[in-house]
């Protein structure tokens, strides 16, 4: 139908009512969550702020602390001070809200249902099987590994291969100084000069290198009736991390203590979370938290968000020095067959594909 050429079009062509398409039932519509929170019209939230450079100095114990604590009570936080530069980032981000740009047919050359194609363009959430569209075309990027998936990657905008691979090796090496900080705060690896053997998670640590890493383009074009339709419906994120790159149109909410919460945006931070690889491995202490996205009728929005976990097939399960008589094993094992049998098989966009582990 019209709605598989994406939100991009519909805007283009200057509609005034969102189609019945994307109008969600009443309850799940963006205004009405809950009982506590119907007459409250705006609710920000100030995520915990980690300080890259001060992760790397003598507040390093501290600092880890900190990220325990937001991965354990939010799930996520906002990195600081990280040191990829500016132009890096503000290239991403042109040469994404470019792409959007190009004719539909020159993006539609991308659209793929295989979710192992090197390149994905498409529109909604799985367009495949919404029943409610939502208001949100994205464009899928496999980065790993980067040689082999480079030469499928669009031609156009002009340098685009250039400037995503550049930002792809960027946000790899954050994730996995980050893996490193994240191990060290679950107690599961010691930083420290004195230490002599590898560790069998010293091992795993090294398998993250060749690990899987998916950049999503997400493109949000104004709505004329946002209080009816979503961006993003609730979800969480499959894998260990993720890296997301916001503009300064906010739009990211957030479950935090059973209400819905926006994320005010940081300029040059990144928005991390844990997804649902990493609550597996870590037993359950470190949380993937529901979030999902809000239109709005006035501004566009991009996004870019890096996914990170282990390699592809490889089976993810609680870390055995996370569980012992006190702290029973709490999920099963899972790899990235178990999630495509998992998305093909039932409705997907609430939490339950962490259910399905336990
Ligand atoms: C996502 O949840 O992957 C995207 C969030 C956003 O666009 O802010
Ligand atoms: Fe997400």
């Amino acid at each position: 139908s019209q709605y598989q050429n994406g939100v991009k079009c519909l805007h283009e062509n200057g509609i005034s009512k969102v189609p019945s398409k994307y109008i969600l039932p009443v309850l799940e519509r963006p205004g009405i969550t809950n009982h506590e929170q119907a007459n409250v019209t705006k609710n920000n939230l100030k995520l915990p702020i980690i300080d890259f450079q001060e992760l790397q100095g003598p507040n390093r114990p501290q600092v880890l602390q900190s990220l325990a604590n937001a991965c354990e009570q939010y799930g996520f936080f906002q990195l600081v001070n990280h040191d990829i530069p500016s132009d890096v980032i503000s290239n991403m981000i042109e040469v994404g809200t470019k792409f959007f740009e190009l004719p539909f047919e020159e993006r539609a050359k991308y659209m793929s249902s295989d979710m192992r194609a090197p390149v994905r363009y498409g529109t909604s959430f799985n367009q495949n099987k919404d029943k409610v569209f939502c208001w949100r075309d994205f464009l899928k990027l496999l980065c790993h590994p980067l040689p082999d998936v480079l030469p499928h990657w669009p031609s156009s905008p002009v340098d685009i291969r250039n400037l995503a691979a550049t930002y792809a090796k960027e946000t790899k090496y954050l994730f996995l100084m980050l893996m490193e900080a994240i191990f060290e705060s679950l107690g599961l690896v010691d930083s420290s000069a004195a230490k002599k053997k590898t560790t069998e998670e010293d091992e795993v640590l090294k398998e993250f290198e060749d690990g899987s890493q998916l950049m999503v383009v997400n493109c949000y074009p104004p709505c004329p009736e946002p209080d009816l339709t979503l961006g993003m419906p609730p979800h969480s994120d499959y894998g260990f991390l993720t890296l997301l790159l916001q503009d300064e149109v906010e739009g990211l909410q957030i479950q935090f203590q059973d209400k819905w919460v926006t994320v005010e945006p940081i300029a040059n931070s990144f928005v991390v979370n844990v997804g649902d690889h990493l609550e597996i491995f870590s037993n359950g202490k470190y949380k993937s938290v529901l979030h999902r996205v809000l239109v709005n009728s006035r501004k566009d929005r991009i996004s870019v968000a890096s996914l990170h976990s282990l390699p592809f097939m490889r089976p993810v399960g609680p870390s055995p020095k996370l569980v012992d008589e006190s702290n029973p094993r709490r999920y099963k094992e899972t790899d990235f067959a178990n999630f495509l049998e998992y998305i093909s098989s039932r409705e997907h966009n609430k939490k339950n594909f962490l259910e399905s582990r336990k």
